[in-house]
C-alpha cells in the first residue's frame, strides 16, 4: 500500500487543519488541554500508572496526526516518575504529515519542545507498516503504523488476553470521517483490549455509542471538553472471547523465562542480547569460537541496505522497515557512546545493464517508496556520489551505506551488559540439547552442561548441523569477499556501490568486494578462482567505468557461510514441534491456515532467528525486536502478514498442505 501524505493548512490561530477532511487536528482553543482532559484524564491517567507490572502499560490511538496526544502523555509520564513500568504507545496514521509540516505544527507547544524534538528527529519515511521508535532510554515505545486503521487493526497480532491497557479514540470528527468510525474498529477495539481495558473519546456520536456497546464496552457519556457538551468514555466489561491466534504461533501462551541462554554470537545473537538486556532479561551467551563475529559476521565491511522490489512485496516492506528500524538502532547506539567502524555514506544501485535500467526506471516511476528511502539519480549526479566516475543512472539510498559487523557486535554486546546481567561463554560448541522437564540440557564439547528453561538459536548456517533445527529448510551458501588494496582512482570512491556485486569505500586502505555466492558450500578457504571471479564480475558489470580495468587485488579476502532459506526469508520465532504438528493440523488442506484456530505446538522455551541470507545488517535488529516481545506478550513491531512469512512454521504447514492435497 502506498502511503499518501496528508494535505494540511494552517488556520488564522496557528491550528492545523485537514484540507481533504475540512477539520481541525485539535481544538483552536487549547488542543494541549484538550488531549490531557479528553483522552488522557478519561482513561484514568496517571493514577492507573501506579501498580507495578512487568508487562508495559498500552495505549492504542487511531489518528497520529500531530503527535501532540502522545507527546502529551509521554511528558505525563515522565512527569509521574513511573520506574516499573514502560510506556508502550501505538498509534496508526492513514495520512501522515511531512517531517516539516510535523515540526510547523508542534512548534504551538512550548512545554513539549523536548519531546518534539526527539520524535521529529526519528520521525520515519511514509512506508506503510509499524515504526518502532524508542525514547527514555527503552521506557517509552512509540508503534506508528502507516496505513488505515481497519487494515492496521485487523493485522494486529493479540495474545489470549489482549494487548491494549486504553485507547484513545481520535480521528476527525464522524461526521466528517464516517469511513473510520465503523462497527469494524469497535470490535478490533474488543479484540485488542485486555477485559477492562478502558477508552475515551471527544465525540458523543449516538453510534459511536451504540456501536461501542455492541461490541463489549459499558459507554459513559460525559461533559466534552471547553465548549464541547459532551464527550464518551467507557471500559471494557465483555471481553469477546476470542478464538487463538490459528495456526500460526504469534505468541506463547505464557511468557518466557527472565533468563535466557542464546547459542549464537553473530548479529543474530548479539542483537538478540541487545533487545533482552534492553527488558532487564538476565543472558547467557554461547558461541564455539574464541570471540564474537566468527562466522558470516565477521566480514570486515558488509553493505547496509535494503532489497527493494518495485513494488512493496512482502519481503520488501519487510527489508524497509527492518532497514529504518536498524538504522534507528544503530543511531541509538552512536548516540549512548557505543562506536562502531562504518559509514552511511549512502549506496547506489547502479543500473549497469539494460534489465537494470529497466528495474531502476520502473522503481522510480512507481513510486512505491518514499523518496527519503531510495530515489533516482542520473549519470551525473551517479558520478558526483560514488566520488569516481560511474557513468549509469542509479538508486540513490541515502541512509545506507557500509558498516563493520564485529565492531557492531561489540558495541551491540556492550550496551546489553551494561543494562542487564550478560554472561558470554566463548569456545563452547553445542553438541548435545536434551528435553527435561523444565526446559532443557545443553552438552558442549569441552564437557561443560547448562540447564535453561528458554533458549534461543542464533547459529547461522550451522544450524544445520544441529537435529532439532532439522525441520527447517535452512541452505548454507558459502561467500568469498576481496580485501582490495585501495588504489589509484578507486581510493577517491565515497559511496556502496551496488551492482552484479558490491564495492566499498576504503577502509583502513582496504575495500570491500563481493561477492561469490556458491550454494551448499560450508568451506571457508580462501580460493584464487573465486577472486578473479569477483574481480572480473566488477570488470564487467562497470565496464563503461575507465578505472575499472587497473583495479588489482592481492590475495586478501575471507570466506564465510550464509544461512538463506527457499523464500528468502529470515526465520524468527517459536521451534515447531513438527510430530505433533503433523497430528494437529491434517485437515490443513481443506482449509485456510488462518482459518485453524488452534495453536500449534512448539517445543517449549526453544526460538529460533536465523536465514538471514546476505541482508543481516539490515534485518537482525528488527527480527530479534519482534522475537523478543513475541516471547514476552508485547505488543510486535510487525504485523501478522509480515510475520506469518517470517515464521518458522511456515514451511512445515506449506508441506503439510501439499501432502494432506496430494
Ligand atoms: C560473503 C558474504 C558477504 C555478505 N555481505 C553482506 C552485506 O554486504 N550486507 C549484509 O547485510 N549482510 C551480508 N552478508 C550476510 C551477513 O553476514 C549475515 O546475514 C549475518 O552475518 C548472519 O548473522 P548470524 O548471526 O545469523 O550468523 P553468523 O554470523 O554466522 O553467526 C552464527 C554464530 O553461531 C555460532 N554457532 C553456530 N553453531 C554453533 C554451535 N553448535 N555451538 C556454538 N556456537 C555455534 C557461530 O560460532 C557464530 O558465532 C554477507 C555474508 C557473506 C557470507
Ligand atoms: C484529529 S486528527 C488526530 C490528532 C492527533 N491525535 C494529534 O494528537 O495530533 C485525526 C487523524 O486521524 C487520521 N485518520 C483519519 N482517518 C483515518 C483512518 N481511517 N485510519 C488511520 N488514520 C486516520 C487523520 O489523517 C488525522 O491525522
Amino acid at each position: 500500500m502506498k502511503i499518501t501524505p496528508a494535505s494540511i493548512a494552517f488556520n488564522q490561530q496557528g491550528t492545523p487543519v485537514a484540507t481533504e477532511f475540512d477539520d481541525v487536528y485539535f481544538s483552536n482553543q487549547d488542543g494541549l488541554a484538550e488531549s490531557h482532559f479528553v483522552f488522557f484524564q478519561h482513561n484514568g491517567l496517571p493514577q492507573r500508572w501506579q501498580s507495578p507490572s512487568s508487562l508495559p502499560f498500552v495505549i492504542a490511538e487511531t489518528g497520529f496526526g500531530t503527535g501532540l496526544n502522545f507527546l502529551q502523555t509521554w511528558q505525563q509520564f515522565v512527569e509521574s516518575g513511573q520506574q516499573a513500568q514502560a510506556l508502550h504507545f501505538i498509534s496508526v496514521e492513514k495520512f501522515p504529515l511531512t517531517r516539516a509540516d510535523l515540526a510547523q505544527a508542534l512548534a504551538s507547544w512550548p512545554t513539549l519542545q523536548g519531546f518534539a524534538a526527539q520524535l521529529i528527529q526519528q520521525y520515519p519515511a511514509a512506508i506503510a507498516g509499524c515504526h518502532r521508535l524508542e525514547f527514555e532510554q527503552g521506557k517509552v515505545f512509540l508503534d506508528l503504523h502507516f496505513g488505515d486503521v481497519d487494515d492496521i487493526f485487523s493485522d494486529m497480532a493479540c495474545p489470549p488476553d489482549g494487548l491494549v491497557d486504553a485507547f484513545y479514540l481520535d480521528g476527525f470528527a464522524p461526521s466528517k470521517n464516517p469511513q473510520m468510525w465503523s462497527d469494524s474498529l469497535f470490535s478490533h477495539m474488543a479484540r485488542l483490549g485486555k477485559p477492562g481495558s478502558t477508552f475515551a473519546t471527544f465525540t458523543a456520536a449516538g453510534f459511536v455509542r451504540r456501536g461501542l456497546q455492541a461490541a463489549g464496552y459499558s459507554v459513559d457519556k460525559v461533559p466534552g471538553f471547553g465548549t464541547k457538551r459532551e464527550m464518551l468514555c467507557g471500559r471494557l466489561e465483555n471481553k469477546p472471547l476470542t478464538q487463538s491466534d490459528s495456526c500460526w504461533q504469534r505468541y506463547q501462551a505464557k511468557p518466557a523465562s527472565k533468563q535466557v541462554t542464546i547459542i549464537g554470537a553473530g548479529l543474530a545473537g548479539a542483537n538478540l542480547a541487545h533487545a533482552l538486556a534492553k527488558r532487564g532479561i538476565e543472558i547467557n551467551l554461547f558461541s564455539q569460537a574464541e570471540g564474537a563475529a566468527d562466522g558470516a559476521s565477521g566480514n570486515l565491511q558488509g553493505g547496509f541496505y535494503p532489497q527493494l522490489h518495485v513494488a512493496p512485496s512482502h519481503s520488501s516492506l519487510i527489508q524497509a522497515l527492518a532497514f529504518t528500524y536498524a538504522k534507528r538502532t544503530y543511531a541509538c547506539l552512536l548516540n549512548d557512546g557505543y562506536a562502531f567502524d562504518g559509514e552511511f555514506c549512502g549506496v547506489l544501485q547502479v543500473g549497469f545493464n539494460p534489465e537494470q535500467q529497466a528495474r531502476i526506471q520502473s522503481l522510480a516511476e512507481r513510486a512505491s517508496w518514499p523518496q527519503d528511502l531510495v530515489h533516482w539519480v542520473d549519470v551525473d549526479t551517479c558520478s558526483e556520489l560514488a566520488g569516481i566516475a560511474m557513468p549509469y543512472p542509479a538508486l540513490f539510498i541515502r541512509e545506507g551505506g557500509w558498516l563493520n559487523p564485529p565492531s557492531l557486535i561489540d558495541a551491540l554486546l556492550q550496551k546489553a551488559s551494561s543494562l542487564s546481567p550478560l554472561t558470554c561463554h566463548y569456545q563452547h560448541r553445542l553438541q548435545h540439547v536434551e528435553r527435561l522437564p523444565q526446559g532443557w540440557l545443553l552438552t558442549f564439547d569441552n564437557g561443560v552442561q547448562h540447564q535453561c528453561e528458554t533458549l534461543v538459536f542464533a547459529t547461522g548456517a550451522e544450524s544445520i548441523n544441529l537435529p532439532l533445527l532439522n525441520a527447517l529448510p535452512l541452505r548454507p551458501v558459502r561467500g568469498q569477499v576481496e580485501h582490495l588494496p585501495s588504489q589509484g582512482q578507486l581510493s577517491k570512491l565515497r559511496s556502496v556501490v551496488c551492482h552484479k556485486g558490491y564495492l566499498t569505500p576504503a577502509w583502513q586502505g582496504r575495500h570491500a568486494m563481493g561477492s561469490t555466492y556458491t550454494k551448499g558450500d560450508m568451506a571457508r578457504d580462501v580460493r584464487g578462482a573465486e577472486s578473479d571471479y569477483n574481480l572480473s564480475t566488477l570488470q564487467t558489470a562497470l565496464a563503461d567505468c575507465d578505472w575499472v580495468g587497473e583495479v588489482h587485488g592481492d590475495g586478501q579476502a575471507r570466506a564465510s557461510v550464509r544461512c538463506t532459506t527457499p523464500d528468502h526469508q529470515p526465520i524468527m520465532g517459536a521451534m515447531p514441534d513438527v510430530a505433533a504438528q503433523q497430528q494437529q493440523f491434517q485437515t490443513l488442506n481443506q482449509r485456510k491456515a488462518e482459518d485453524i484456530a488452534l495453536a500449534p505446538s512448539t517445543l517449549p522455551g526453544m526460538y529460533v532467528l536465523t536465514g538471514l541470507g546476505s541482508r543481516g545488517l539490515c534485518t537482525a535488529p528488527l527480527m530479534a525486536e519482534a522475537l523478543v516481545c513475541q516471547m514476552y506478550g508485547e505488543p510486535l513491531p510487525l504485523g501478522q502478514t509480515l510475520l506469518n512469512a517470517l515464521n518458522p512454521n511456515r514451511f512445515l504447514l506449506r508441506e503439510l498442505k501439499k501432502s494432506a492435497a496430494n
